[in-house]
């Protein structure tokens, strides 16, 4: 029996080099032995992955694009688990987020993003990106109020393009380019049936393609250079006669052991928020989507989901006026913080690469940044004209915008300069080797 399998593998084999595919990435892809806590989160963005495309597909089957609130309402009625396929890409949307989120910090505290992953990290942004198209899309599906109002805002976007900046384009002409580009976004002269048809082909067959083929090229890109790890030294300058390295591990079995504790655990949460508080508290369901579209009642209070907070309220904070409207610098801005991410690795001329042995200013600084990020994303999801401490929640996002910036081109940069690294050990610590 074991030769006939055998020698059904030697024929796969000859044909298609599955073994050795299985060895450079599983069972012979040495990985550092001293990751942590922090490096579950790339398995986990994996596994939110293959929820996403499985319920989705299931979704897909029941969703109708032509009747899209009601067949939302008839998936999570009468649709036999319905509601848990819907709650499970939901709640899903949110966990792909937090997952994402994490599993970047991760690189930003390790300096994962530094040479020789500079493309690791690309990919990694493509992806996010991508992610960030995906889930506005699929946002905009079930046609609530919401979904309504929020495409209405970004789509809207479009008409902020300077297009006047262009050689002999006037102000008019910018004008007209801009609107035509909305109506062209929208398929339709208002928000439509024709948007959501066109929306349901991007979310569901586009951009997962491309979300796929990224997140392939992420792993093939990271395992030809190797992994980093919290120490962030160099496993391959020290590797046994057999080239091996000292500090690797194979990642079949130990990790994918390992892991499976991570996916096990994370599971366990994902399932609390999924059956107890599937709406995440209004934060990944909000109210105003449990009713249909309805052009004629603009929202309270129109907010994204929590996920782009602190890219909105980086665009509704930015207030400058000069050349251009204050709409289009706040798309400037935004855009420029999500760019900014891009060419991390050239901003970062730290000569160490984790955050572990990086000097006190390196540290407090990031510390900060996360309380700026996460500052601005709570103020991305209130309305603007609250106040704290005297100031307005505008003016605490200006400040909140002000210092992410200053993390990217003041302190990375040149960080090294005012502070005292602490000594990189040579080889990876935490256990005996
Ligand atoms: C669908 C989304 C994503 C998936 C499935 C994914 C998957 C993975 C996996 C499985 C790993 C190896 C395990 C680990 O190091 O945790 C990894 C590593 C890495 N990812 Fe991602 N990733 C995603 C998104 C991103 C994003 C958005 C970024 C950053 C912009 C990013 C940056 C990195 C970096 C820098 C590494 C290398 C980390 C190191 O070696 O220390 N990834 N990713």
């Amino acid at each position: 029996m074991m030769g006939l399998l055998q020698k059904g593998i030697d024929w796969v084999d000859a044909r298609l080099p599955v073994t050795d595919a299985y060895k450079k990435h599983m069972s012979e892809y040495y990985a550092p032995k001293n990751f942590n806590f922090w490096y579950y989160f790339g398995v986990l963005s994996l596994v939110v992955l293959v929820n996403q495309l499985l319920t989705g597909i299931w979704l897909t089957m029941f969703y109708s694009p032509s009747d899209a609130f009601a067949s939302v309402e008839y998936i999570m009625r009468d649709v036999q688990m319905g509601w848990l396929i819907r709650y499970m890409h939901a709640v899903g949307a949110s966990a792909f987020f937090a997952v994402v989120y994490i599993h970047m910090f991760r690189g930003l505290m390790y300096g994962s993003f530094k040479p020789p992953r500079e493309l690791v990290w690309i990919f990694g942004m493509l992806i996010y990106l991508a992610l960030m198209a995906e889930g506005f899309l699929g946002y905009v599906l079930p046609w609530g109020n919401m979904s309504y109002w929020g495409a209405q805002v970004i789509i809207s976007l479009a008409e902020a393009i300077p297009f006047q900046v262009l050689p002999f384009v006037d102000a008019n002409e910018a004008a007209q380019m801009g609107q035509a580009l909305t109506t062209w976004v929208r398929g339709d002269y208002l928000l439509s049936e024709a948007t959501v048809n066109k929306f349901f082909a991007l979310h569901v067959v586009a951009i997962p393609l491309v979300l796929v083929a990224l997140v392939v090229l992420h792993l093939l890109a990271l395992h030809e250079v190797g992994s980093n790890n919290p120490d962030g030294v160099d496993i391959k300058k020290h590797k046994d006669e057999n080239g091996i390295p000292l500090d690797g591990i194979p990642f079949h079995p130990y990790y994918t052991v390992k892991d499976l504790v991570g996916v096990v655990v994370f599971l366990m949460v994902f399932c609390t928020v999924l059956f107890f508080f599937p709406d995440g508290g209004g934060y990944f369901l909000e109210a105003p989507n449990f009713e249909p579209a309805n052009a004629l009642k603009t929202p309270d209070h129109i907010a994204p989901v929590w996920y782009y907070g602190p890219y909105y309220a980086m665009l509704r904070a930015t207030t400058i006026s000069f050349l251009f409207d204050a709409k289009t610098w706040g798309m400037i801005v935004m855009g420029g913080a999500i760019a900014i991410l891009f060419v991390l690795p050239w901003l970062d001329r730290h000569p160490v690469r984790s955050i572990r042995y990086k000097g006190l200013w390196s540290r407090i600084n990031l510390g900060i940044f996360v309380v700026a990020f996460l500052g601005l994303g709570f103020l991305g999801t209130q309305p603007a004209d609250n106040d704290f401490l005297g100031l307005s929640f505008t003016a605490w996002a200006q400040i909140g915008t002000v210092y992410y910036f200053f993390y990217f081109l003041a302190v990375l940069p040149f960080a090294h300069r005012f502070e005292k690294s602490k000594p990189v050990p040579e080889r990876v610590t935490g256990g005996r080797h």
